[in-house]
């Protein structure tokens, strides 16, 4: 009986922490990580918008992101299929806009794949999922920094790179099973 009280107070701070922790302490535990691409402050506006979010626990706000990076990565790629149809994008640009097309598409199927694993709390999934999403919106980056061409649509690029990112630190702080 002695291990016990113990073990209920450990699992009520996990829940306090968890529970009460704001939106800006979450950001900033997620912001910390080595080598992330967003700051405090694109992760705070990222998620205030959604209701809810400053209560969501770790699952939660990985699903509240992966949907966010949804709408982010499906309105990438119909901004960059009107611009591959575009008459006035150059040949070259359009070689860049067929690598983000790639990338997104897939992008677009990861995130479908991390939220099925979120659903059957397969962590695992999730993680690698979420990794995957990253490389590929990196792949839209870095196509046009090879391409020392002007980026066609910059901040929608950055955007999702960033929010990708968001995606798999968050995905990284899920237990493994
Ligand atoms: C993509 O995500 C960023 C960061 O949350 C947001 O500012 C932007 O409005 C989003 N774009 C779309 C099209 O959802
Ligand atoms: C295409 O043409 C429009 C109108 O002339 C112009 O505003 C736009 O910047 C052009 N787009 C590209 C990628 O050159």
């Amino acid at each position: 009986m002695k291990a016990f009280p113990s073990l209920i107070v450990a699992l009520l701070f996990l829940n306090l922490l968890s529970a009460d922790a704001t939106l800006e302490e979450t950001c900033k535990q997620l912001a910390a990580r080595a080598g992330v691409h967003f700051d405090v402050n694109f992760c705070i506006t990222t998620l205030q918008v959604v209701p809810g979010s400053n209560k969501a626990d770790a699952i939660g706000l990985t699903s509240i992101i992966a949907n966010l990076a949804n709408t982010n990565i499906t309105h990438n790629l119909a901004k960059v299929e009107e611009l591959l149809n575009s008459k006035n994008v150059s040949a070259e640009s359009k070689k860049a806009l067929g690598v983000c097309e790639e990338a997104y598409n897939k992008g677009a199927e990861d995130i479908k794949e991390m939220t099925e694993a979120l659903k059957s709390r397969d962590f695992l999934t999730v993680k690698s999922r979420s990794s995957a999403l990253l490389t590929n919106a990196f792949t839209c980056v870095s196509a046009w920094a090879e391409s020392k061409l002007e980026p066609l649509m910059p901040e929608e690029v950055d955007d999702a790179y960033k929010i990708s990112d968001l995606a798999f630190s968050i995905g990284a702080s899920l237990p493994d099973r």
